[in-house]
């Protein structure tokens, strides 16, 4: 039996629209055996009211891209699946689908795609890299596309840091997300985010959280989905308030995520008890960065 753990992911950390992103210690698990014939999948957690049992399911079909890729023909799959990663919250779970199915497909098949086919797979599966490559590559990764490949570097999360998340109990699907977004931006707005993603990178590879506040503010998506996700705002200043060092919606939401390094717990209550006098039902988890 070949046996993958995935991490949670966190993208964009703010102003690093698609192209920064970093691994939580939260874990899907995709089981893969292959069997005389048939497919036949399980699911255990998070999402098993929702996530398809056949030929549809994303582990399943992102798995069936390495086959063809690799021409290599199983005579039946069994699937199981292990998730804990909350689905469609902004946390990484069809990534993780996606890393899932590719890793454990590339395996059973004899291992011929390398790391980075695999990301490029991934990316390409899920149309931008700021989950996929700190899924596979853990930490913290910046993620840009050049010369016709992508191109990734890792740095490792501060010590200390945690991730308070308060998770709505609300779907939002990235499509629905990005769609919200404007196809132009001002030069004025691309400023601001380009000083920000700078000074957010050096911060997190200092370990210095003075300025993670302004640095993890986001003037290209954030701004345009605060339709989406009632309270938002609200959340993310109370978050401050609690003693965050930065706040951000978490990918393309809804959940929101707080950098911290103390008072998680008041950091916790706090951005759920927003969340809920905005109408909006939630959880929270306090997560290490993995
Ligand atoms: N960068 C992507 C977005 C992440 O914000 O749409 C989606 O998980």
């Amino acid at each position: 039996m070949i046996r993958v753990q995935v991490p949670a992911t966190t993208a964009n950390l703010g102003p690093g629209f698609d192209c920064l992103g970093m691994a939580l210690e939260l874990y899907n698990i995709v089981e893969l055996v292959q069997v005389p014939y048939g497919l036949t999948i399980e699911v255990t957690g998070e999402g098993t009211a929702d996530i398809p049992r056949d030929v549809d399911n994303l582990v399943f079909k992102s798995a069936q891209r390495v086959f063809e890729q690799v021409d290599f023909k199983p005579t039946g799959l069994k699937i199981r699946l292990i998730n804990q990663i909350p689905v469609a919250r902004g946390l990484g779970s069809s990534t993780a689908a996606i890393i899932g199915g590719v890793i454990a497909a590339n395996l059973l098949a004899g291992g011929r795609l390398s790391l980075k086919d695999i990301i490029s797979l991934a990316s390409s599966i899920e149309g931008h890299p700021d989950n996929v490559a700190p899924a596979v590559l853990g930490g913290i990764v910046i993620s840009v596309q050049a010369d016709g490949e992508l191109k990734n570097m890792k740095i490792q999360p501060p010590q200390g840091i945690r991730c308070v998340v308060a998770v709505p109990d609300f779907i939002l699907a990235t499509k629905t997300s990005r769609d919200v977004l404007p196809s132009q931006v001002a030069f004025q707005d691309a400023i601001f985010n380009l000083g920000r993603v700078a000074l957010l990178v050096a911060a997190l590879q200092r370990g210095d959280f003075s300025l993670l506040g302004t640095a993890m503010e986001d003037h290209l998506h954030q701004p345009f989905r605060s339709v989406l996700v009632p309270g938002m705002k609200k959340v993310l200043a109370a978050a401050k308030l609690a003693g965050a060092r930065g706040v951000t919606l978490s990918g393309a939401g809804p959940s929101v995520i707080a950098l911290a390094d103390g008072n998680f717990d008041l950091i916790a209550r706090v951005m759920g008890d927003t969340f809920r006098q905005n109408g909006v039902k939630c959880r929270t988890l306090v997560l290490k960065p993995s």
